[in-house]
Order: structure tokens, then sequence, then C-alpha cells
């Protein structure tokens, strides 16, 4: 599939029913993925998502001298590290490959990643993942679009996360894995990928504490061990079917989630006119009168997960009222509504809000996916929408979605693959 191929057809119109396994959570195992450079051990990942931005981190690692088996999950081995450098090629296909830049460093005391573009939604900067390792004692240097580290040996130090940063976390904490002495480091993102990534590196010998909190302190070790993990469910996939659940009017239940990582969206939804089953792994979404307008402000977690606000846009426009949706994370995430627009929604962008009003039935269209979250939610208003919806781009989807045709085909949804 090319970066800009792919369309799928959606008839609106059938409420969805039935059950959905939900995968493992994308945004969990990239960071995983890269931390299988920190050792020359065997690290065995269960429950990896089978989607486009796993396979391009697998390709990465393995080109920089992992070996990679498939079996029961994957086994990776990372015990010859070949090469020192991510290639542009693959940087530019997913910026999200920054991270093994900490972990090569770390390892092997240098690294050459280059510099991953802006994309659909913001110029997502990497200053913070720089100055972090910087702290840490390594030579940074930016130049002819890739950036080179090097140090003899990390050294712990203390650091404030000037934003709140989910893979700038990630990475810094990775990397002070295997610095001399403690780092300490404060204003952390407290989101569950990242506590993830603390369960995995703790189980290959990293001494961490604080990982879900504002403050991670980590005690550098001189190597660290294999270890096997099973990555946790994806929030915003079970997160996305449970709206799509909702526009339908239908009753979905969802298996293998993860409730409490849900919470302010199930709050929402609640608030909405859901009512909800909640019962260990398994989330139902067992009717929903009239959708009432309920408006939200993306934060960082606990708050409302920015991946899900082109979603919840989505929604509101069959509620009755007006919603505003305010998106403090990113400063260029609305690509969705135009689009939602020429369904006939009626949306209006004020500075970092979208005010939605509705009720308004949505009339199927040819729309174009511009981002992972903002496809999705072109998906959800096409299974509403009166008509035939054509999404163009769906690269997008495959990103960061396992099999969403098939799952939302098994929920009763009338969608194919046409391109
Ligand atoms: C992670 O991106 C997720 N990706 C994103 O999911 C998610 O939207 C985002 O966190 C916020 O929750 C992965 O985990 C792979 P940030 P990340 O650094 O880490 C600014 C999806 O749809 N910032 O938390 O790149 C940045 O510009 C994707 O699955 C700096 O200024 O996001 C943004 O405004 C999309 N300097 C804010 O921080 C830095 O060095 C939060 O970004 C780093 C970030």
């Amino acid at each position: 599939m090319n970066e800009t191929g792919g369309r799928i057809r959606i008839a609106g119109g059938k409420p969805l029913s039935g059950e959905v396994v939900i995968s493992g959570a994308k945004n969990a195992a990239l960071p995983a993925l890269a931390a299988t450079l920190l050792t020359a051990n065997e690290v065995s990942l269960l429950n990896l998502p089978r989607v486009a931005d796993v396979t391009t981190m697998l390709e990465l690692i393995s080109h920089l001298g992992a070996e990679i088996k498939e079996e029961k999950g994957v086994k990776i081995r990372a015990e010859k590290i070949e090469s020192h450098q991510a290639p542009y090629e693959l940087v530019k296909r997913m910026r999200a490959s920054v991270l093994v830049l900490g972990p090569l460093l770390a390892r092997t005391g240098r690294a050459i990643v280059a510099m991953p573009g802006g994309c659909a939604i913001g110029a997502r900067p990497i200053d913070l993942h720089l100055t972090g390792l910087s702290r840490l004692g390594a030579e940074i240097t930016v130049r002819h679009g890739y950036v080179e580290a090097r140090a003899k040996r990390l050294r712990g130090a203390e650091y404030y996360f000037n934003t709140v940063t989910v893979t700038g976390t990630e990475h810094i904490m990775m990397a002070a894995t295997l610095a001399k002495g403690k780092t300490i480091l404060q204003n952390c993102a407290q989101e569950p990928e990242v506590v993830d990534l603390a369960h995995l590196l703790t189980k290959m010998g990293a001494k961490i504490e604080g990982a879900g909190t504002p403050t991670i302190i980590i005690e550098g070790v001189e190597e660290l061990d294999g270890a096997s993990h099973s990555i946790i469910p994806d929030r915003i996939e079970a997160g996305t079917y449970l709206i799509a659940s909702a526009i339908t009017g239908g009753g979905v239940k969802l298996k293998k989630v993860a409730p409490k990582h849900l919470t302010s969206l199930l709050d929402k939804l609640i608030e909405a006119g859901a009512s909800l089953k909640i019962k260990g792994t398994e989330v139902e979404l067992t009717g929903l009168e009239e959708l009432k307008p309920v408006d939200v402000r993306t934060a960082p977690y606990p708050g409302f997960p920015t991946d899900m606000q082109a979603q919840w846009t989505s929604l509101m426009t069959q509620a009755e009222g007006t919603s505003i949706i305010t998106e403090t994370i990113f400063e260029n995430r609305f690509m969705h509504i135009s689009e939602l627009m020429r369904m006939g929604a009626n949306i209006r962008i004020e500075g970092r809000s979208a005010i939605v009003t509705g009720k308004t039935p949505l009339s199927g269209a040819l729309v174009t996916a511009t981002d992972l979250r903002a496809s999705a939610s072109l998906v959800i208003a096409g299974l509403v929408a009166e008509g035939e919806t054509i999404v163009e781009n769906i690269y997008h989807l495959e990103r960061g979605y396992e099999d969403l045709v098939g799952k939302l085909r098994q929920l009763g949804a009338e969608i194919e693959k046409i391109g």
C-alpha cells in the first residue's frame, strides 16, 4: 500500500452489534520495540498489533541489527548492532522511529537518526527529546536533516519536561536505564503506554519508580537482560469502536480491553446518554437514548485523549444541540472538520475549539483522510451517513488500526476495501 493509496466504501445506516476483540496498543508497541535495542538478550513481545507502524518499526530495528523471529508473538534479539543510522525514508514514514536514538546511544555510544518532519496535525518538534538526551551527557549535533548523538557513557541527571510529552518521556526514560547514576524526570507524561514501557524495562532489569506519575526516578544499571512482555490493549482503538457503536445507535461489546484506561471517554459517553456495562476486560455499550451534546477538552492522561477528539467530533454531529470541542495538545488537529462539513455537519472553528451544532443528517460523500484519527472520524461519520461514503488515502488508517474493515464488518457494518 503506498502512502496515498487505498479506498474504502461504506453504506451508512446499519446499527453495529456484536463483539469485537481489541488489539494491542500501537503506542505501547512502538516504544517497546525500540527498547529491545537496549539489550543483547532476547525480548519476547506478545499482543503486538498487526498495523503498518509496527511493521515499520520492526523494519527499522532489523536494519539496525536486531534478529526478529515471529513465533508466539515476536522474539527480538539485538545482539549485534550493525548500523547506527535510522534512515530518512523510515523516519519520514513514522516519526516514532526517533525513539531508537536514545537506546542506540545508551547501548553503543553513538546514533544517527533522521529528523522527523512535521505531520498533518502539527509541527511536532523533538526539541525536548534532544535536550533531555544532552542533559544525560549526550553530544548532539543536527546537520543535513540528521541528528547525531554521541556519548561515551550517559550519566544520570535531573530533567524537567517543559511540555508534557508522551514519547519524550518514554525516550529519556529508556536512555536513563543504562546511564551511570540516578535520573529524576519531572513533568512526565502519565499515559498507560508510558507505564507499560516502564513495566517492560523493569522486567529487563531496569530500576524505575514513579511511572504513571509526573515524577519518574531511574537508577542506571550496567546492562539489561531479556524479558517477555504482553503489550496492553489499545485504548484508542477501543474508544473508536465505542463511538462507532454509539453513533449508529447500536450495542457493541469490546473484549480484551483495560477499562481503567478509558475512564475519561466512558464518563463522556455516559454524559452523552450511553449506558455501559463494565466487567473485567469487557466493556459493553448497551444502548443509547437520544444523544446529548457534551463538551470535551483534550488533555494529557488521564484527561480526554487528543487521539479521540476527531472521533468525538463526528459523534457530536448527531447530538441534539451545541457542543464545544477544544484541542489543547496539537495546533492543527481539525483536518477532519472540513470533510465532515462536506457530509452535512454544522461545525464552526474558533481558535482551538470546534463548535458543533447537531443533530444534522449526514449524507455519504467521497472524503479524504489526512491523518490516522481523522480517517477514523470519517469512517464513523460514514457509518451513520445516508448513502455511500468513500474514504480515500486509507493508508493512514492501516497505520494504527488492525483490520478495521474486518472488525466493523463483523459488527454488521456494510464496509469494504475497494482499492
Ligand atoms: C504521542 O505522540 C502519540 N504517539 C500520539 O498518537 C498522541 O497524539 C500524542 O502522544 C499525545 O497523546 C505515540 O505514542 C507513538 P507528544 P508524541 O510529544 O509523543 C509538543 C496517534 O494518533 N512537543 O506527547 O509525538 C508537541 O508538539 C498518535 O496514535 C514539543 O513541543 O506527542 C505537542 O504539542 C498521533 N517538543 C505536545 O508536546 C517535543 O520535543 C504533545 O506531544 C515533544 C513534544
